[in-house]
């Protein structure tokens, strides 16, 4: 299978599980669901739980269910999404293609949607079929901590707002891009490897793996915001310069970015050594988190 069905297949598998989680449009009340389903099905990449789904196969051949753990990283992300759009946020008009949450349903049925997507992802991972007690709660701590306030996304996004008004050193970038957006893909991997019951050894591998494309997927973001046009983007292009975010294209230039995304990249590839051919769709995805173009 090429690596574009692949990917086809696995986002199938992905919102097939997703639409399972979220009550339907017709529950009342109706204006939230809608909402939510608004923007968790407005068509995203669904890379965080393709890499957990992939994470736990790599461990081991029996990955029933790890859909669902992984749509939990969906929720959250989509979540997060929704939230980083707001006015007092990045106050963007434009995500996943379409007007985004607030421009639809306005700003409190937006921030609402986001609390809600949060809420259900740790109601769905509390309740996890075919896992034990055990696993459900390091999937709720891994999760949880990931998106939290000490290194995990929310710690980033405080960090990329309160860096607009300062200057953009290499320091505040890497402690910005490790929490906002390399928590969450590191949880994505871990997840995947806790569900699939992985030792110590390999935990500690793929937790490796996961902060590399981790890095590696926001250095890409940045530079596609300044290079590719917001159609093919389906959010708004040449916000980070507008709104002087704190960038690796802002402190280190286009090429020298570019060199250090494939630079995490090689590094990732690196971690994956002990899997051999078992970790072959993570190499895949690896590569693909860096040279995609949207
Ligand atoms: C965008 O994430 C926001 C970041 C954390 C950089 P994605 O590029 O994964 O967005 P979708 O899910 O495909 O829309
Ligand atoms: C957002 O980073 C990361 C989140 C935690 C949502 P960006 O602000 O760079 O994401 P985009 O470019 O709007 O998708
Ligand atoms: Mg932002
Ligand atoms: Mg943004
Ligand atoms: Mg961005």
């Amino acid at each position: 299978m090429s690596l574009s069905q692949y990917v086809e297949q696995q986002q199938a598998i992905v919102d097939a599980a997703l639409d399972r989680m979220v009550p339907l449009e017709t529950h009342s009340p109706q204006t939230i669901h809608k909402a939510m389903r608004y923007s968790l099905f407005a068509g995203g990449k669904r890379i965080r739980p393709i890499l957990c789904m992939e994470a736990c196969r790599t461990i081991t051949d029996n990955s029933a269910g790890v859909e669902i753990a992984g749509g939990t990283l969906e929720l959250i992300h989509t979540y997060s999404l929704i939230h980083d759009d707001l006015p007092a946020l990045d106050n963007d008009d434009l995500r996943r293609g379409l007007p985004t949450n607030h421009k639809v349903f306005g700003d409190a049925m937006a921030i609402l949607a986001g609390d809600s997507l949060l809420t259900l992802a740790f109601e769905v991972l509390s309740k996890l079929p075919g896992a034990s007690g055990e696993v459900r709660a390091n999937l709720v701590a891994e999760l949880a901590s990931a998106s939290g306030t000490v290194e995990g996304m929310i710690a980033g996004q405080v960090r990329d707002i309160e860096g607009e008004r300062m200057p953009p050193t290499a320091e505040r970038l890497h402690a910005i891009h490790r929490a906002k957006t390399g928590a969450l893909l590191r949880a994505s991997v871990r997840m995947g490897a806790i569900y699939g019951g992985a030792n110590q050894q390999q935990l500690a591998a793929l937790t490796q793996y996961g902060e590399h494309i981790g890095l590696a997927f926001q250095i890409v973001d940045d530079v596609l915001d300044v290079e590719q046009p917001s159609e093919k983007l389906g959010k708004t292009a040449g916000k980070d310069v507008a709104q002087q975010k704190i960038t690796f294209p802002a402190v280190y230039g286009l090429e020298r970015s570019k060199e250090m995304a494939e630079e995490e990249l090689s590094n990732a590839h690196g971690a994956l050594e002990m899997f051999a051919d078992r970790a072959a769709r993570l190499h895949d995805l690896a590569n693909l988190i860096v040279r995609r173009n949207a």
